[in-house]
């Protein structure tokens, strides 16, 4: 056997002993000065940081992405042309559950993907479905607080979620999905990730596209029923840590094909329905998907805490060739990640090993709690920019194309002339009669309790997608 390592301090000085106490006498008290003790003691109080204040319980694994699809016409992205290979690292999660939720239960779920590239960090965060909940974020915080506990109560209510939902008709299709077949996967491997948001590709000359990302299961679809979820829950919370874990563990490598839709930049004004509003789809007939190449999974993480809980993904991680679009929500999101991760993990949390990029970093930031990356444009002369000692300078071939942008700054209000069911009623229409008697009861079963006037306000928009629906759930209720 290999000679084990000797227990040191963290300043590494030896530990002679592990099990007993400094003391004076064997029935103590102790010494102040067993600071060996002292040292752990501290270290264990500063054990948990905050947990992500949404999406807090997750399952992640490293990867690849293999790209085997030509969409050069459409970017630049070093990413996503033929042939390139690029380690990534994935987080699967719940949304409103707390950190030990247990994982077989009915949510949307995260689906973010840090892609190491050559250019940079680009980090897909989206989820297992097209659409959100909300389509201004304004509404992000008032519809998390409807999914996490009661304030006086402490805990969860179907009456404030749906009375949320009553009052926001733009949740009609996500509410549709999250209570249909997929809104409980068996595993984070049977399900499909969306970008959900519409972002850009642009290419060498300069051309805009607008895009969505998806990410379908090659292990195929498999879902719970509640009644099977319950089982689940009961015999282990930790039901996708598991499959996850082993499945990757003993080589087996879940796989998801990567496809791209595409609408030229002139083309946005000319749909039926706004195209940047992330509680629509854009139908596949009309913007048939493009396959790109395929995601794996294939290593597990050594510490989970390092490498899953410390992981921080945040949709303004971009690289040249792919940005952002004027959805509203994406732009508040461009906010909202790095703020929540400069909180979570503190002001160089990108220079965690897991969130560090794969290739060179140089800028002029300093200093800062726990900075351990140093001097960073390249000469410690150069500490302000312009400089005269060779430091770092901006590369003028990442500028991306100009967007124009056009209209009086006002509040428009996002629910007039919004047609919040037709896309709904084409999702309702796909199900058979067994999917739409399993969403009747899955839905009832979640208003139990809700006051009268409420579910009636809910039902009237579920009439108002299908009048069949509005009945199927009044029956099973
Ligand atoms: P299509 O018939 O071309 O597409 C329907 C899509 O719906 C399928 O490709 C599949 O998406 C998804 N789907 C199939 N069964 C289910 C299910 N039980 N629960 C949830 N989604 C399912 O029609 P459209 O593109 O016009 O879309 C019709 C409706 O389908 C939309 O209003 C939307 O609700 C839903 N949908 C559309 C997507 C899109 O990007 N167009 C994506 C996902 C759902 P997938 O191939 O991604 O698995
Ligand atoms: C996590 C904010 C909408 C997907 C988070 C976190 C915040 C947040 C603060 C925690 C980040 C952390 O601590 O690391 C918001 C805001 C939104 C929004 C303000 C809207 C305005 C969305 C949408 C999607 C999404 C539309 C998917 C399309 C995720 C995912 C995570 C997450 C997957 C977990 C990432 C991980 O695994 O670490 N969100 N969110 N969010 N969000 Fe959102």
């Amino acid at each position: 056997m290999a000679d084990k390592p000797k227990l040191t301090t963290d300043a590494g000085a030896p530990i002679p002993d592990n099990q007993n106490g400094l003391t004076a006498g064997p029935r103590g008290p102790l010494l102040m000065q067993d600071y060996q003790l002292l040292e752990k003691l501290a270290h264990q109080n500063r054990e948990r940081i905050p947990e992500r204040a949404v999406h807090a319980k997750g399952w992640g694994a490293y990867g690849i992405l293999r790209v085997t699809g030509d969409i050069s016409r459409y970017t630049c992205a070093r990413v996503l042309q033929m042939g390139v290979e690029t380690p990534l690292l994935a987080r699967f999660s719940t949304v409103a559950g707390e950190l030990g939720a247990a994982d077989a239960e009915r949510d949307v779920r995260g689906f973010a993907v840090k892609f190491y590239t050559e250019e940079g960090n680009w980090d897909m965060v989206g989820n297992n479905t097209p659409v959100f909940f909300v389509r201004d974020p304004y509404k992000f915080p008032d519809f998390i607080h409807t999914q996490k506990r009661h304030p006086r109560t402490h805990l969860r209510s179907p009456t404030a979620m749906w009375d949320f939902w009553s009052l926001c008709p733009e949740s009609l299709h996500q509410v549709t999905i999250l209570f249909s077949d997929r809104g409980l996967p068996i595993s984070p491997l049977h399900m499909n990730g969306y970008g959900s948001h519409t972002y850009s590709l642009w290419n060498q000359v300069g051309e805009r596209f607008w895009v969505k990302f998806h990410f379908k299961t090659q292990q195929g679809h498999r879902h719970y029923t509640n009644t099977e979820a319950e089982t689940v829950v009961g015999q282990s919370r930790e039901s996708y840590q598991e499959t996850m874990y082993r499945t990757i563990e003993v080589g087996d490598c879940p796989k998801w094909t990567v496809q791209v839709q595409i609408l030229p930049e002139a083309d946005a004004g000319q749909l039926p329905f706004d195209p940047f509003d992330l509680t629509k789809v854009w139908p596949h007939a009309e913007f048939p998907p493009i396959d790109v190449g395929t995601m794996e999974l294939n290593r597990n993480a050594e510490d989970y805490f390092a490498e899953i809980e410390q992981a921080a993904f945040s949709p303004s991680n971009i690289v040249p060739g792919i940005s952002f679009s004027p959805d509203k929500m994406l732009q508040a999101r461009i906010f909202s990640y790095a703020d929540a991760h400069r909180h979570r993990l503190g002001t160089h949390y990108e220079s965690l090993p897991v969130n560090a990029p794969r290739c060179p970093v140089h800028n002029y930031y300093r200093d800062g709690e726990m900075n351990s990356t140093g001097i960073r444009s390249g000469n410690p002369d150069a500490f302000y920019e312009p400089n005269s000692f060779s430091g770092a300078e901006e590369d003028r071939t990442a500028m991306e194309p100009p967007l124009p942008v056009s209209g009086a700054a006002d509040r428009y209000d996002h629910r007039k002339g919004n047609d919040d069911y037709s896309q709904v009623r084409a999702l309702y229409n796909l199900f058979d009669e067994e999917q739409k008697q399993r969403l009747y009861r899955n839905i009832a079963e979640a208003m139990a309790g809700v006051p009268d006037e409420i579910v009636q306000r809910q039902l009237t928009e579920f009439s108002k997608v299908h009048p069949d629906y509005a009945t199927g759930v009044n029956a099973a209720l």
